[in-house]
């Protein structure tokens, strides 16, 4: 089976294409045929965070090309050819207002007439910015109609938790057996918009233990990162001043919150450490103190608040039943720091801790495919719909 995911949900243009194998008994086996991502961070720096329509705008303009290029780097067979012109016409008027971008590369895009040799198409339907989400909706119901093949709506946060079951070390192209999981597994689930500790009874088979009551941890290292005079996504950036401060030994002399960790239940709220680190910087600044070193010390500490906070509710959540492994998912899965500690937790509790490898920690296209095949509940494409909140269940 081959897939074609596609992932607009917030500040990344990315499409994968997957092929799966499935033997009764034995793990299902995966190969990458290509991956790419067009990231728009860049743009976004300037406004000190993602700006929904421009990302919207940014996504019309680039899904086409970036198919073109996948399509051209993959060697992927061509089925037989199609006429597009007359779904461009009937697509025309709601696209011209909707998604004007995006039409314009359509009506100029020969190579979508050689219908490629893949199954399905899987899409994020959510959660995430609706403007953007609609941009890839939009796009996989033309490609649908235009190729007649199925659209799989993907959970987006259903996709950061099977990208950790892909290995890290296989080149494009190679057959692996996904990463043996076993059931009931925890998950953690930190990214720019969402901070979740979920129970998965299987694939599809998602609840939710405990998440943010307000800031996602990503948007607290984002404005924290802000508040510091860091470009955007400042996570990567915290995370290096604060493995500078400890190489250098430079500890802060502010103390910020752990929050919630003396509360029993395993929700999270991160606006409070975001609002110390405001009052921090104020303070500094008034006191001409505002330099370098206490920015890498005050980073130093923030990444400690978070993981400390991040790692007692794990523990908490760990003992509420015998988890089989733990599966940590997100971008915020590419710190280092917040890794470490939770591979200390799981090696406690005698589980296996299932990790993204760090390319597809991020958002991408891969992971929607891999959820697509591996949870295909196909919908009529004209009921797929962008849902900004949408929820694991
Ligand atoms: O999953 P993701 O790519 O997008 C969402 O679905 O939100 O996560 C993006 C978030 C951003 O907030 C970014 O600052 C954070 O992941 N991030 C990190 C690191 N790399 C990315 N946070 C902390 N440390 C990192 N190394
Ligand atoms: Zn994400």
């Amino acid at each position: 089976m081959i897939i074609l995911g596609i992932e607009t949900s917030c500040d990344e243009t990315a499409l994968a294409l997957i092929e799966t194998r499935d033997h009764s008994h034995d793990p299902i086996e995966c190969r990458v045929i290509h991956s790419l991502i067009h990231s728009q961070a860049e743009l976004h720096s300037a406004y000190g965070g993602v700006y929904p329509n421009l990302a919207k705008r940014e996504h019309g303009k680039n899904l086409v090309p970036l198919l073109k290029k996948l399509f051209e780097e993959s060697g992927l067979h061509t089925k037989n050819t199609v006429d597009p012109s007359s779904l461009l016409l009937s697509s025309k008027e709601s696209m011209l207002t909707q998604n004007p971008d995006l039409y314009e590369t359509l009506k100029g895009a020969d190579f979508l007439k050689n219908v490629p040799s893949i199954d399905y198409i899987a899409v994020t339907e959510g959660p995430g910015l609706e403007p953007t989400l609609w941009v890839g909706i939009v796009f996989a119901r033309f490609l649908s109609a235009l190729w007649n093949v199925e659209i799989i709506p993907v959970n987006h946060m259903e996709g950061h938790i099977v990208g950790s079951l892909l290995q890290s070390d296989k080149p494009l192209g190679a057959w692996q057996p996904l990463k043996k999981i076993e059931f009931p597994i925890l998950s953690l689930l930190i990214s720019g918009g969402h901070t979740e500790i979920v129970e998965i009874d299987s694939i599809g088979s998602y609840k939710i233990l405990g998440q943010t009551k307000d800031d996602a941890v990503g948007e607290a290292f984002d404005k924290t990162a802000r508040l510091l005079g860091l470009p955007y996504p400042g996570g990567p950036h915290i995370s290096r001043l604060a493995e500078e401060a400890r190489e250098m030994e430079i500890t802060s002399e502010v103390k910020l919150p752990r929050p919630m960790i003396g509360s029993e239940n395993l929700d999270f709220s991160f606006s409070g450490l975001k609002t110390a680190v405001l009052y921090a910087v104020r303070k500094a600044q008034q006191a001409d103190r505002f330099d370098d070193t206490f920015k890498k010390g005050l980073c130093r500490e923030f990444e400690e608040a978070v993981t400390e906070t991040l790692n007692l509710k794990i523990k908490t959540a760990l003992q509420l039943k015998e988890f089989r492994g733990l599966i940590i998912g997100g971008g915020v899965s590419a710190n280092r720091h917040i890794v470490n500690a939770i591979e200390k937790t799981v090696t406690e509790y005698h589980i296996p801790l299932l990790k993204p490898s760090v390319h597809i920690s991020g958002d991408n296209a891969l992971m929607i495919a891999l959820a697509g095949a591996l949870n295909p509940k196909t919908k009529m494409p004209g009921d797929i719909r962008a849902h900004g909140n949408k929820r694991l269940f």
